[in-house]
Parts: structure tokens; C-alpha cells; sequence
């Protein structure tokens, strides 16, 4: 992996732990945060040894927020290209053919919340707050967050967030589905390993085309989702992983996948 000056990388096993280190701006996220992002995604998608990503903060924020210093030097132009930036960063987290999750280990706010959206499965430490408190700077989200905030939690709340800007706790997160469970925080980091270890158990074919499937139903309507759905059967069902998961069960022994 190469070296990032505001982002710090290790990996265990199959697991690649991202994390963005920024603490004395709570991990905004800049420009340069943002080339780094794209690229150490870009080396992941080509690292065969990496099968699931774990994205959290260094210090006491997950990330609070696009840069607002940088944003408030930027003309209208400059300030849509800063945004596309951010969108493809996120739709290239989403897109990942490897599942990524979020440890939000503190605050997740504006680009911050954005990036946990972006991440398929989202864990948050009882001292994580999240926010889009974007309208309160005369901006909107813009890193995607007008479009998986309500797919995420609904369109009405969605929209309550994003008009009163309100901070909400991690239970709260949880109750309206922006995260899926809630750790201690000392525990959060194992928490995710152990998730992680769990999906790296199951074929990698299957839960690639699974994460496909799931991320083109937000897209499509029912009749093209599920017909993406079946094509989207074929590889798993050609895949040698299949033929040994299903001896596996069948042979009452655990299943021992191979393929990547
Ligand atoms: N952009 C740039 N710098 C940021 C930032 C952001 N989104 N969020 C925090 N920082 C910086 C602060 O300016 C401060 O820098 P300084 O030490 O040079 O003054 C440092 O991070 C620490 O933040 P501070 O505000 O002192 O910490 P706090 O504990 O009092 O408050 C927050 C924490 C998260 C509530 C507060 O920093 C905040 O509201 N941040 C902005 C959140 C936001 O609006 N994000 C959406 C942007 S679209």
C-alpha cells in the first residue's frame, strides 16, 4: 500500500482497516483527503489479499464534516467540482466489489455521515453523533447525502434531519436505521474485525454480487431489480464456491471458500 499523509492504513488478514488522520480538524474531509480516499480504494479494489475494508477516525470523530474552511474560499464552479469529487469518492466506496464497514467511533457529520452512508454496513460507538448540518452553512449536502439519507431512513426524516440540521446520538441513529448496531466504545474496533471475519467467511463471489444486487435495487424498479437479481445468480452459481458450500452442508462440515 502506499503512504497517505491524511489516512492511515493496516491491514489483518483479509481485513484492511482504513482510517482518515485528521484529528485536529476532526478528520474534515478536504481535498486532498479526498484524492487519498480515491486512491486507496483504487488499491484495494486490485489487492487480492484485502476481502473486507473497515473505514473509521483516528481520535474522537469518525469525520465532522467536507472541510468548511476550505469550502468558504470556493467560487460556486469550484464548489460543484468539490462536491462531484466527494460523489465519486462515495460511489466508489459503495461500489467496492468487497463489503466495507463503517466504525463510527465519534462524530459523523455533513461529508462525515455521508461516508457511513456510503458503506454498506455502519457500526457506531454509544458516543457517536451524527448530523447533516449543512443547511446551517448555506449549503446542502452534497456528497450524496440528499439521495442515501432517504433511502437509508425514509424521505420524511430524511428530511427532518436535513432542514433542522439536529444532532442525534447514537440510539437514535440506530431507531430511525442510519446504523446497525451499537458497540461500546472500547469494543467497537472488535466488533467490526469480528463482523468482518464473519462475512470473510462466506463465499466472496456470492457476497460481492449480493452487495451488486442490493446497491441496484435503490436504482431500478421491482421487475429490473429482480431480473439483475437472477443474472446476477450466475457467477455464484457457476463458481466453484457454490459446488463447495453446498457439499459442505450437505456433508455436515463447515464450507472452506477459495475463490475471489
Ligand atoms: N471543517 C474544518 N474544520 C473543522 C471541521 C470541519 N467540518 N470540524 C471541526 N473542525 C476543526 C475546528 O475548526 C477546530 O479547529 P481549530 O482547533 O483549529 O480551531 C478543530 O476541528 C476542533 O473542533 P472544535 O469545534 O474546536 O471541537 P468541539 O469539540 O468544540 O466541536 C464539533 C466539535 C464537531 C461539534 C464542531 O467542530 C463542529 O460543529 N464542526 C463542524 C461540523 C459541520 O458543520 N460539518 C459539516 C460541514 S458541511
Amino acid at each position: 500500500m502506499s503512504e497517505y499523509k491524511t489516512l492511515l492504513f493496516e491491514q489483518s488478514g483479509a481485513i484492511g482497516i482504513v482510517k482518515v488522520n485528521r484529528p485536529d480538524a476532526l478528520n474534515a474531509l478536504n481535498a486532498e483527503v479526498l484524492t487519498e480516499l480515491a486512491q486507496i480504494f483504487g488499491e484495494i479494489a486490485r489487492d487480492d489479499s484485502i476481502g473486507a475494508v473497515i473505514l473509521t477516525g483516528e481520535g474522537r470523530s469518525f469525520v465532522a464534516g467536507a472541510d468548511i474552511a476550505a469550502m468558504r474560499e470556493m467560487s460556486a464552479l469550484e464548489g460543484r467540482a468539490f462536491m462531484q469529487k466527494g460523489q465519486a469518492v462515495m460511489q466508489q466506496i459503495e461500489n467496492l466489489p468487497k463489503p466495507v464497514i463503517a466504525a463510527v467511533n465519534g462524530f459523523a457529520l455533513g461529508g462525515g455521515c455521508e461516508l457511513a452512508m456510503a458503506c454498506d454496513i455502519r457500526l457506531a460507538s454509544e458516543k457517536a453523533k451524527f448530523s447533516q448540518p449543512e443547511v446551517g452553512l448555506g449549503i446542502i449536502p452534497g456528497f450524496g447525502g440528499t439521495q442515501r439519507l432517504p433511502r437509508l431512513v425514509g424521505k420524511g426524516m430524511a428530511k427532518y434531519l436535513i432542514f433542522s440540521a439536529e444532532m442525534i446520538g447514537a440510539d437514535e441513529a440506530k431507531a430511525i436505521g442510519l446504523v446497525e448496531k451499537i458497540c461500546a466504545p472500547e469494543a467497537l474496533m472488535e466488533e467490526a474485525m469480528k463482523l468482518a471475519e464473519t462475512i470473510l467467511s462466506k463465499a466472496p463471489i456470492a457476497v460481492a454480487l449480493a452487495k451488486a444486487a442490493i446497491n441496484n435495487s435503490a436504482n431500478v424498479d421491482l421487475p429490473s431489480g429482480v431480473a439483475f437479481e437472477a443474472e446476477a445468480s450466475v457467477a455464484p452459481f457457476g463458481s466453484e464456491d457454490r459446488l463447495e458450500g453446498m457439499a459442505a452442508f450437505l456433508e455436515k462440515r463447515p464450507a472452506e471458500f477459495g475463490n475471489k
